[in-house]
């Protein structure tokens, strides 16, 4: 250990580091309001900032503020996280801003307590948001900063459990710095995003590595201690792509609950087929959830002869130009998109 580097703060040595290497070209910050914010937060919360980029872009050009996000319907909302999974962040996202424009004259609050009171927000996010869009220190605590400080601190234990946490929690608002609010957040992000990684972490070129417990233990392998193996279940689905002569295809609306809830899907296939003929079976796929290993059947199908499927409020037939306008999960985009490319005739 080198006693004058270590002497500077964890806040100095990572804020230089963030001069020289950190991320200051990101869209939400320029300019960095409250609502671009919350929402870049809200979508880097399960998903890698190169996959967000180009949602968060289309998501301001259709909802540039948050009385625009108050105004869409549900539909265009989730048309527009489609493919980002884990859609109740989308839903928490268009509640908490109606929740605002009833409450807070449509602005979001600027306390992280009130924050916190949304729905999707937690504590983490809401400091998030305060510091990031007021350059007010506010300590995080996301999956990135965990590891960064499981390591540093050479704490054992899954960093979801209330102990670790409780643990972290302290050490990061201990570490935070008086001043420099937004980018303390946003370096201590990048570092574990670019340097202090899940595997093969950048030890040389870590501005803290100095006296980072873990290097020092030769445990940086180990930590944080990985999440003790819950079950995963498995689900088989049917799903029906039926098409009527125009080549417009069939789809249903999901249930607010349960898996893809609100979005626009294929329908599960029942067993008799009832209303469909010319059945033909596709290789079926994987889809990984959270908690869930799907597999995907996928059967193509064309309407009875004489079948009538009405249309309703949560089942229609789609062409192309407005499945586009849907919220649809990943695996069902997927195979629209090589039904159009002829892939299934
Ligand atoms: N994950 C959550 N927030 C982030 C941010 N602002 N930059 C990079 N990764 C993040």
């Amino acid at each position: 250990m080198t006693a004058g580097k270590s002497a500077r703060t964890f806040a100095d040595r990572l804020l230089d580091w963030y001069d020289v290497h950190g991320r200051r070209d990101l869209p939400w910050q320029h300019p960095r309001t409250p609502y671009r914010v919350w929402i870049s937060e809200i979508m880097l919360q399960q998903t890698q900032v190169a996959t967000v980029i180009p949602y968060f872009e289309r998501w301001m050009t259709a909802f540039p503020d948050l009385p625009a996000l108050a105004n869409a319907g549900e539909d265009d909302v989730l048309a527009h996280w489609s493919g980002l999974g884990y859609y109740a962040r989308a839903r928490n996202i268009l509640k908490a801003a109606r929740t605002c424009m009833e409450q807070n004259d449509g602005r979001l609050p600027e306390g992280a307590d009130e924050l916190a009171g949304l729905p999707g927000i937690g504590r983490s996010t809401a400091n998030a948001i305060v510091s990031q869009a007021s350059d007010r220190p506010a300590a995080v605590l996301d999956g990135n900063v965990r590891r960064v400080l499981a390591r540093h601190t050479a704490t054992a234990g899954w960093t979801g459990s209330a102990k670790v946490q409780k643990t972290l929690w302290q050490e990061a608002e201990d570490r935070l710095p008086a001043k420099h609010g937004a980018d303390y957040t946003q370096a201590v992000m990048d570092l574990g995003a670019l340097v202090c990684t899940r595997g093969k972490p950048a030890c040389p070129k870590c501005p803290v590595a100095d006296d980072c417990q873990a290097l020092r233990k030769g445990l940086v392998d180990k930590l944080p201690t990985p999440k003790p193996r819950g079950r995963v279940g498995r689900k088989t689905l049917r799903m029906l792509i039926a098409r009527d002569t125009n080549g417009r295809v069939l789809l249903e609306k999901r249930p607010g609950a349960g898996i893809w809830g609100g979005l626009w899907c294929l329908p599960e296939a029942k067993p008799d087929h009832q209303g469909f003929q010319a059945m033909r079976e596709l290789p079926a796929l994987e889809h990984r959830l959270s908690h869930l290993q799907l597999t995907i059947e996928p059967l193509l199908a064309r309407p009875a002869e004489g079948g009538q499927i009405a249309d309703s409020a949560d089942r229609g037939w789609f062409d192309r130009r407005e499945q586009a306008r849907l919220g649809l999960p990943k695996p069902v985009s997927d195979l629209l998109d090589r039904l159009d490319k002829g892939e299934f005739t």
